[in-house]
């Protein structure tokens, strides 16, 4: 029997599968058709519009989309300006339907570098979201593996001084409950789309032992047949957590 067939139930009430994905590809998709970088960002919008609909159906009670990094910056600042506009635009338009539809929506990364229009658009539906419990759907906006972990590391300090935590009592969790996705689950999957085998910064500490699937598909041709194709795959590993199985 393969090992994935448990679901994850957390203090949130969502249940099932939580899958990560890096969604890469949109500029050469954009590319290759001879359009502006911009246009490939718009339609990678409609497509995590589609697999989020598709995701509760598909056995997944947690979603996390990388959509900024904090290495992004280094892009051009049309390009920059360009994709804080469709993250905003995304947030006003989903914002019905996913509170109508049980999501609820949280953002992991460092706010404080965003506009504060945008901040507000993202306090504002997490709060209006909360009580969801169908589905959870991270938003990683300006966020960074190793950013998060020196910002935990900051705050653990902090509690030290304060008296909040000894230094004895440091531990896996005490860092755990101090980053962006404290008290959520560990992804089960992280999906990378275009073909690129790496991880660029993502969840280093999340994901630790998550399984990976790189596909070639660029993020705006992926659709929730390839999620699904992907799933039935994932469903076949045996994931053993450095144990050996028996049985
Ligand atoms: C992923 O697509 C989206 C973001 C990083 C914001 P890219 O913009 O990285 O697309 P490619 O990799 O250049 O094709
Ligand atoms: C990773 O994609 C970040 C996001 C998908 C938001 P990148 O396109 O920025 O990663 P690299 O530069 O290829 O490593
Ligand atoms: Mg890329």
């Amino acid at each position: 029997m393969a090992a994935n067939d448990a679901t994850t139930e957390t203090a949130s009430g969502a249940t099932g599968l939580h899958v990560a994905f890096i969604m890469d590809g949109n500029g050469r998709w954009a590319t290759k058709r001879g359009w502006p970088r911009l246009v490939g960002h718009r339609k990678g919008a409609e497509r995590v519009r589609e697999i989020v609909r598709a995701c509760p159906g598909l056995g997944i009670g947690w979603i996390t989309v990388y959509a900024f990094s904090t290495e992004n910056w280094k892009r051009s600042t049309e390009e920059v300006i360009g994709l804080m506009s469709i993250f905003a635009r995304y947030i006003r338009r989903e914002a019905d339907e996913l509170s109508a539809s049980g999501v609820q929506l949280r953002f992991i990364g460092d706010r404080s570098r965003l506009d504060p229009k945008l901040q507000e658009l993202m306090t504002a539906i997490e709060l209006r979201t909360a009580g969801n419990t169908r589905l959870v759907f991270n938003v990683a906006i300006n966020y960074g593996g190793r950013d998060e972990l020196a910002r935990a590391a900051k705050v653990l300090a902090a509690d030290v001084l304060a008296g909040r935590i000894a230094v004895d009592e440091i531990d896996q969790a005490a860092l755990e409950a101090r980053l962006d996705t404290a008290g959520q689950p560990d992804p089960d999957l992280v999906i990378r789309t275009s073909g690129e085998t790496r991880t660029s910064n993502f969840l280093p500490w999340q994901a630790a032992y998550a399984e990976y699937e790189f596909t070639p598909t660029l993020w705006p041709d992926f659709s929730a047949e390839h999620l699904a194709e992907i799933l039935g795959r994932f469903g076949l590993r045996e994931r053993r957590f450095g144990a050996v199985l028996t049985g």
